[in-house]
């Protein structure tokens, strides 16, 4: 009832808004010609499919604002690569800046249609466009994205000044620094402002088919990167040339963006959990932890393998290598439906702290915590820390199981163990039939990667 009042609001702010765009129609195959939205990707019901979906959990009476990345300036006239908000991505598809979805409980009616979802997107633009690349518009928002209503951006803020009165509960974006969202935040207050992260969270756990084709194809690229990485390099190499070969394959093979920065520690360097720097220079009898994963339409690998970089285990480095091995597969063997979050990673410490009894590295179980000083698993999605809701493993989930041990130099132990910093990480989904290893393509026992390492 209350959405009749603002109708004829709706209906004037089609035709300000949306006249302009239509001289200007934005097709799939331009897209594909300019090489925009790849024929591979999440198709348009896909995000239909997810925003009905979110819509069956909002209460009545409400509408929920979600908006796109905003641009961030490095310096002058150069921003920070660009990245859609996985949200945004996973309800709509769009890859490009400035825009919003809006989406109610109970259809509104836009410019004679009866909806309950709109995108607003950036205005078309040649001047800007020669700079920057085509832009979808709202034409392009409809005929390649398949909503039904899409407006210009600009008239966000009319919109939501329109709507928020008439709802018992608001749904506000969880991205304050955008520029839209003072705009999207009227003074005009609904009975109770409330947040979805919790059922999205749920929902991008459960991996449906399509985005399962997409992170296993993440997923294999990053394989093939790290197989090439240990099968080419050796002593002398710069940490940041392991780098640069895996940002090669990642990006010959299509993936748009690296899902995290790069880690490649050497040495003492490998101790170093999220090392970042990759400046070094390895010396023969070096031990490398690489931790590196490509991202493909959104979805992104996490794989990590440690190897000697002359193709050798020193006996130090295979005990630490094979006990984080040993771990690592009993953790692999709890990623089980109906298993808590944390069994994968109870299974590990256990092993872990046997091992590190047994080889004297500690005295005393508790000590663990000084070489394993990390949880083992986290959700892998849109991102690499992905949304979910660590309650029992379910099926269709994606999980790392990823246990380590990390001994840097001056650790109170025989120092012929210091330097040694090792991880396995490997990329589970979740199946009634029990783990699969997605990311299997790599070898994993160090027989096999001295193996591969033959040059
Ligand atoms: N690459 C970050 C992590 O393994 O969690
Ligand atoms: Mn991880
Ligand atoms: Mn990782």
């Amino acid at each position: 009832m209350l959405f009749k009042k603002i109708l004829p609001l709706l209906f004037l702010f089609h035709f300000a808004f949306c006249i302009e765009a239509k001289a200007q129609s934005v097709s799939i195959d331009t897209l594909h010609k300019y090489g925009i939205y790849d024929e591979d990707r999440l198709s348009p019901e896909f995000h239909k499919s997810r925003r009905d979906e979110l819509r069956k959990r909002m209460s009545p009476h409400s509408a929920a604002l979600f908006l796109a990345s905003p641009e961030k300036n490095r310096s002058n006239d150069v921003n920070y690569e660009y990245h859609q908000d996985p949200n945004f991505y996973y309800l709509t598809g769009h890859v490009q800046p400035d825009a919003a979805l809006l989406i109610t409980k109970e259809p509104i009616t836009i410019g004679g249609i009866k909806t309950d979802e709109v995108i607003f997107v950036q205005k078309k633009d040649p001047a800007r466009e020669v700079w920057t690349g085509i832009r979808l518009g709202t034409e392009g928002a409809k005929s390649v994205l398949k909503f039904q209503v899409a407006l210009l951006i600009d008239s966000l803020s009319s919109i939501m000044n329109s709507i928020i009165p008439t709802l018992e509960t608001f749904y506000p974006s969880h991205i304050s620094s955008s520029k839209h969202y003072i705009d999207s935040l009227t003074t005009l207050k609904p009975a109770l402002i409330n947040y979805l992260n919790t059922d999205l969270a749920q929902m991008r756990s459960i991996k449906q088919d399509e985005e399962l084709k997409l992170l296993r194809k993440a997923i294999t690229i990053s394989n093939e990167a790290h197989n090439d990485i240990m099968h080419t390099a050796r002593p002398g190499w710069a940490e940041y040339q392991m780098q640069a070969l895996g940002e090669y394959d990642f990006t010959k093979n299509g993936c748009e963006y690296t899902g995290y920065p790069c880690i490649v520690g050497s040495g003492n360097n490998s101790t170093i959990l999220h090392y970042e720097t990759n400046r070094r220079k390895t010396e023969d009898g070096d031990f490398i932890e690489m931790d590196i994963g490509g991202e493909y339409h959104g979805y992104t690998a996490d794989i990590t393998r440690s190897f000697p970089i002359n193709g050798k285990f020193t006996p130090e480095q295979r005990a630490i290598y094979d006990l984080v091995l040993e771990a690592q597969d009993s953790g692999i063997a709890e990623a089980k439906v109906g298993n808590i979050f944390k069994a994968p990673h109870n299974a590990a410490v256990s092993v872990i702290t046997r091992g590190l009894l047994k080889l004297g590295i500690i005295t005393k179980p508790e000590e663990y915590r000084k070489y394993f000083m990390h949880g083992t698993s986290h959700y892998l999605g849109l991102d690499v820390h992905d949304a979910g809701d660590y309650k029992p493993l379910q099926e269709r989930q994606v999980i790392t199981v990823e246990p380590g041990i990390y001994i840097a130099e001056g650790s109170p132990c025989d120092k012929k163990w210091w330097k040694i910093g090792c991880r396995i990480e490997d990329d589970i989904l979740i199946t009634i039939m029990g783990p699969e290893i997605l990311s299997r393509f790599s070898p994993r026992k160090a027989d096999e990667i001295e193996e591969l390492m033959k040059h």
